[in-house]
Formats: C-alpha cells, structure tokens, sequence
C-alpha cells in the first residue's frame, strides 16, 4: 500500500514491511544473491553473447579512503612492475624514442616499433637507455670550420641556438668552444668559421656531476647552457637553462631497482632476421622486448620465444598476441614473461571485417588474463582504449595494464608533426601498421627523423611473397591531444578516481575482489549506453584542466 501523504509512519511498503533504518546493512543477507553479476556472470559468452568495453560497466562500492591514496602499481612482466600501467602501441606513428622517454618518466612504458631499420631502432632504444633527467644526450654539435650562416641555419632548423663546438665536430671529441645566438646575431660575414667568434672561455662541468650541482653552476655562470666533460676534455652532454625550469622531477620513473636508468621496451617480429635485430637492441640496453604478431599463437613465435629465453635470459619476453586461452596457453608453455590480448579491437583496425578472425575485448582480456595469473603471466590490454572507462575496465577484467596506440597518436610527443584537418581541427596522423600505406610504406605523420624506414614493423599482416597486399588497417588523423606529461597524468588521476568509486584502494585489491566476486558488474542495453552519453543540444567536451 502506498503511504498516505504524511505517513512516513507506515509499517508496509510495496516490498512488504518497512524495517527499521539501523537493520539496512544486516538486510542485506536475507538476499540470495548480491547486487549485479559477479565476472564469470556477466562474460558468460553462452547467455550475453561476446562483450566488449561499452557493454557493462562496474558497479561502485564503498569510499573509505582519498583517491590520491590509490596505488597503481602493476607488472608488466613477471619481473618488471610500473608505477603507472599504461603502455604506447608499437606503431610508427606513435612510439619512437620520444614517446618511450616520456611514458617511461611518467611511469609507463613506450614499445618502440620496428618499421624502420634494425640499427635506427637501435639508436632510438639508445636514446631511451642514455637519457638522463636534464641532460642532453644528444646535442647538435659543430666543427671550427662551420659557418656562421650554417649556424645561423642549424638555428633555424632545430629551433635553439647555443652549439658546442668539438674538434672534429661530434659528440665524444675534445671540447673547444660554445657558440651561442649572442655570438652570430650581428655577424654579417655568413661565411665566417665559428671559430671566429665562438666563445673559448668555458664554464664546463665533469661527467658524473649530479642535476643539482649542475644547476648550480649554471646558475652562478649565468650561462645557458653547460656542457658535460670527460677527464681528458671530451664533451659528453650538456645542459640547458631553459630545460631546467621545466618539471624535472619524475618520482615515477620506471627505473629497474638499483638502475638511474629509464625502462625501455621495443617491438621485433618472429622471422629470421629478426634475431639479428634483436642482438642489436640488447647491445643498445633493451629490457622488454614484444613480439609483434596479429596471432601470436604460432610455430614461428613459440620458437623465438625459446630462443630468446635461451639466448638473453635477462631479456624480458611478451607474447602476442592472443584473444583466447588456447593460444594463451601455448605462450605461456614457450615460457613468455607476459602477454599481450587483442585481435581486431584498435580504432585504426579492419582485421574482423576482413578476416572474420578475432573477439570483442572484453570477453578476449577476461579470458585470457583469468587463465594466465594462475602461471603467474601479467596480461596487457591492448587496442580499443578511447577513454579512461575503458582503462578501468581492462584493468578490471584481469589485465594488469593497458596498451594504447589512438589515444597516444594525437600527443606531442608521437612521430610526426601536427596539421589542421579539411574541418579546421589540429590533428596528427595516425595509421593501422597493416594500412596500405604503412606496408607500402607512405610517409605518414610517422616514421620521425630517425626511421630509416624497411617494413620490418608491417611484417605481422603480410607475408613475403605474397601478390596481393590485403589490408587489415586504416590511415587517417586523430586530434591533438598536447602533450604526453599532461595526457597521462590525467589518465591516472581519472584511474585513481574510477578505483576510488569501486572501494578499491589498488589494482591487486581490484583483481582480487572481482575474482572473489566482491566487485559487481551490469550489463549495459543499448539505451543504457546511450543515457550513459551526454544529451545535450550542443556542448563543449574539455577532459582535464
Ligand atoms: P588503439 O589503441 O585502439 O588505437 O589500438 C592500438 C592497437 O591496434 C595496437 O597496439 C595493435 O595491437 C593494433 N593494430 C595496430 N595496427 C593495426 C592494423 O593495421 N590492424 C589491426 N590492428 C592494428
């Protein structure tokens, strides 16, 4: 009976008698079951069909802590724990060194593609090992006998000015002098050798001397920049004034224990040649490396896995990729370090269409990750990001982190220069590495200045030899999203945020109470997706501030 205007006295309601409001957590128990579906429930292929990412979501649990407490440490191998579980795609228009760099600081890791040749690939992941925080590994250096209207170029090109000056113009050679704008801004003589005007007196500071005894010479000097010396004078590094006022401070760092040294992982694929590209990335540093294949669960990757773990025993191995616990199975036996889920689920992808091979995300990580923590196997949830929901939800499923290849490509720190679109909209270009172009090997925004390209990283969508060149991915833009140092903390903090909505105060607490069914979860109509969007005449969507 409906209570009467006034009543909140009555004793009955539509669901019999009212209790009083101290009994409400003890009621709980007189129900059967709890609230939504627990995991295995709500993937049940056999009732609900193959899901993915927008087809559920989770429901909240009890708050009873801040979400800055959140703790997102993850592995990323059996060995290799991030402080930030995000991972970029290993894709030519998404990581390169610059990229792996800024995702490693950030307390990620960027996977550094192979469409380019085995000794650029090399370099980049050389770049990535020698970077230090505020050091600059790489100047652009000069000759005594560069001009001054090459400088005055040089300037143009890079941007800066401030060129070390060495005996035979490279890094590693004997110091001799600095040539900054203030010495060729009023030279009219272009043809001028810098050694004319370049400055001999020095401010120098030796190999080994710590950022912040760095910055305090150079502040003292009042210098722009610092360049770094060996013990016979050799030049090493530098520093730069302008780099110091950035944000140097990084504690996430992905780092090994006891290492200064950033985390670096690259992609390879499974043939021959591939082995002799591997033995140049370990040169370089290489810590992780990924094998690049649409369906990893193959002879020719159970092989190299062998090899490998034969071969580099310190080198950690992710396989993939799998959609099924199966092909999971197979990987795991060669004996991979972690594991790398989807097929057909990335935003420049075609596979399902055109090979009517693969599985809806969800049900793919589920499956895959479920089976592969009883082997101790992290799993990351690779293809079909496009917001931070859908990172809690992989994350949820069992992964222990996410990869993302779109959502990374609009970042300043990608391959590639941005451009205004035929709409008007600042975008970068972003390509499946099984598009046309990427197996042709069109220069795309990707493929930056150290890509001498070689196809090696299209490899896993076709074979050689073969007449046709089937694509099984697209070519176009995504929008620009600025940089990396602020996209991916706000990735996290949303993370943080989500799992702080859940009642889970870390990821291990999250996998272990969706495993024990504490977490809950609700299948989504296809209204329901709809009311979850915005309803709205016009509107402006900004995502962080
Ligand atoms: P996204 O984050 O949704 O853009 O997906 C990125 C992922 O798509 C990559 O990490 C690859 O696993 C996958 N991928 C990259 N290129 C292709 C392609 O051409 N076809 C199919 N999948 C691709």
């Amino acid at each position: 009976m409906p209570l009467s205007n006034g009543d909140v006295r009555s004793s009955e309601s539509f669901f019999g008698p009212v209790l009083d409001h101290t009994k409400a957590l003890e009621a709980l128990s007189q129900y059967e079951e709890r609230d939504g579906l627990d995991i295995k429930s709500l993937l049940d292929s056999k009732k609900h069909g193959g899901l993915t990412y927008n087809d559920f979501l989770v429901l909240p649990g009890y708050i009873g802590f801040a979400a800055s407490d959140v703790n997102l440490d993850s592995p990323v191998t059996k060995r290799i724990t991030l402080r930030t579980p995000f991972v970029s795609s290993p894709m030519d228009t998404v990581t390169e060194h610059e990229m792996a760099i800024h995702m490693a600081l950030q307390g990620g890791l960027g996977v550094i593609h192979h469409n380019c040749s085995a000794e650029a690939q090399a370099e980049m992941v050389q770049k990535v090992k020698r970077f230090e925080n505020g050091f600059i590994m790489d100047p652009v250096v000069i000759g005594r006998n560069t001009t001054v209207g090459e400088v005055k170029a040089l300037k143009e090109k890079w941007g800066f000015g401030g060129f070390p000056v060495t005996e035979n113009g490279k890094l590693g050679s004997k110091l001799i002098g600095i040539v900054t704008n203030r010495d060729i801004q009023f030279e009219e003589d272009f043809r001028q050798p810098v050694s004319a005007v370049m400055v001999t007196d020095l401010v120098t500071a030796n190999h080994g001397t710590t950022l912040l005894e760095a910055n305090k010479i150079l502040s003292k000097s009042k210098k722009g920049k610092l360049p770094i010396i060996d013990s016979e004078g050799n030049l090493v590094s530098m520093i730069s004034r302008s780099d110091l006022t950035k944000n140097l401070h990084f504690p996430l760092a992905s780092k090994l224990p006891d290492s200064k040294q950033l985390i670096c992982a690259a992609a390879i694929g499974t043939r021959p040649e591939d082995k002799i590209r591997l033995q140049k990335l370990v040169d370089a540093g290489l810590d992780i490396v990924v094998l690049d294949s649409s369906q990893g669960n193959s002879m020719y990757q159970i092989e190299m896995i062998k090899w490998i773990k034969g071969k580099f025993p310190g080198l950690d191995v992710i396989g993939g990729n799998v959609v099924t616990r199966e092909q999971a199975a197979s990987l795991i036996a060669a004996g991979v370090d972690g594991l790398r889920i989807g097929m057909g689920s990335g935003s420049a992808c075609i596979t399902q269409e055109v090979m009517a091979v693969g599985r809806p995300q969800a049900a793919a990580v589920y499956n895959v990750s479920s089976f592969a923590a009883r082997f101790g196997v992290p799993t990351m949830a690779d293809g079909g990001v496009q917001n931070v929901g859908h990172i809690v939800k992989g994350l949820a499923l069992g992964a222990s982190t996410v990869m993302m290849g779109g959502l990374l490509a609009g970042t300043t720190e990608s391959p590639g220069t941005s451009f205004v679109s035929r709409e008007g909209k600042l975008v970068k270009a972003y390509r499946g590495m099984g598009s046309i172009d990427a197996m042709q090997d069109k220069k795309a925004g990707g493929g930056g200045k150290d890509s001498q390209k070689s196809n090696a990283g299209t490899a896993r969508y076709f074979s050689e030899g073969d007449s046709v060149l089937v694509a099984q991915g697209v070519s176009g833009a995504v929008a620009h999203r600025g940089s990396v140092t602020k996209f991916v903390p706000y990735l996290a903090a949303g993370l943080k945020h989500s799992l702080q909505d859940c009642g889970q105060k870390s990821l291990l607490e999250l996998h272990k109470s969706v495993e024990n069914g504490t977490t809950r979860f609700e299948l989504r109509t296809a209204s329901a997706q709809l009311e979850g969007g915005v309803n709205m005449e016009s509107y402006e969507k900004k995502l962080y501030a």
